[in-house]
């Protein structure tokens, strides 16, 4: 059972608008204050349907509330590493993708990924080769940290900002990654195919502070009036559907 409990965004924007999430019991405040407080960060998470558990789903959700802190966060080094455990290779395509996306949203820089395998709970465990590698990339998170060493370098067919290897095919040989937002080609080569990607925009990916930044004053905050204005008639609408459950 979680020792943590977390509640789903209500989709409210109180934490863009008034600085705080509005959802006041259940434990995303703990842990953000953990999160403002931590340079380096190690999250693990079992597949569940050929992707993270759920919760981790519903704490990525949340992310909007570091909204209030980008400027403060702007300027620090932060790194993460993250860890996917699952019952085998070919179905977990999503684990490392959606576990990195975790961090990436909460304003850390992925520097490092394991895979895991095993069928049952715990049972990853047994096997000392995966303790051993989950020390290590402890390890490599602090050396990153202190500028030791550098990020894992992706390989030829990954995103190079966050690892992923899913991506939306956008027309001829051209891609964009689906958790960074990162655009280029595929380019065929000796050992089959490589992503290139195109150099930065203005922003950079979707998870850089600036573009983050971008994101919030250029398009959440302006589509505030919009929606304010069209308020009373969402509401009309929406009542048509409504239908209330009896618990
Ligand atoms: C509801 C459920 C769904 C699962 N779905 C997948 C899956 O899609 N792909 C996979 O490889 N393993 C899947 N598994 C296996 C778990 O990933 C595996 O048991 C893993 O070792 C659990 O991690 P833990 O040791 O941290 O509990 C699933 C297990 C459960 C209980």
């Amino acid at each position: 059972m979680p020792d943590l409990r977390f509640e789903p965004c209500r989709g409210c924007l109180a934490c863009v608008y008034k600085g705080s999430c509005a959802i006041k019991n259940d434990n995303l405040g703990a842990l953000l204050e953990k999160i403002l407080e931590a340079d380096g960060l190690i999250i693990a998470a079992p597949t569940y349907l050929l992707g993270p558990a759920g919760i981790v789903k519903l704490v990525t959700d949340r992310a909007l509330s570091l909204s209030p802190h980008l400027e403060e966060l702007a300027g620090r080094t932060r790194v993460a590493a993250t860890i996917s455990v699952a019952g085998n290779r070919k179905w977990n395509p999503l684990g490392v993708e959606l576990l990195n996306l975790f961090p990436l949203a909460y304003g850390y820089r992925v520097i490092d990924y394991l895979e895991a395998y095993a069928p049952g709970p715990g049972e990853v465990l047994l096997e000392q080769t995966n303790v051993a590698r989950a020390r290590e990339l402890g390890r490599r998170v602090a050396r990153a940290l202190s500028g030791e060493i550098e990020a894992r370098p992706p390989e030829e067919q990954q995103c190079g900002n966050c690892y992923g290897r899913a991506f939306r095919l956008s027309g001829q040989d051209r891609v964009t990654c689906v958790v960074c937002n990162t655009t280029g080609r595929l380019v065929p080569d000796e050992s089959g195919l490589r992503f290139v990607p195109d150099p930065p925009g203005p922003h950079g990916h979707f998870w850089t502070a600036e573009h983050r930044r971008h994101h919030l004053n250029d398009w959440i905050v302006p589509s505030r009036d919009r929606y304010l204005a069209r308020r009373e008639q969402i509401k009309k609408q929406l009542t048509r559907y409504e239908r209330k459950w009896k618990r």
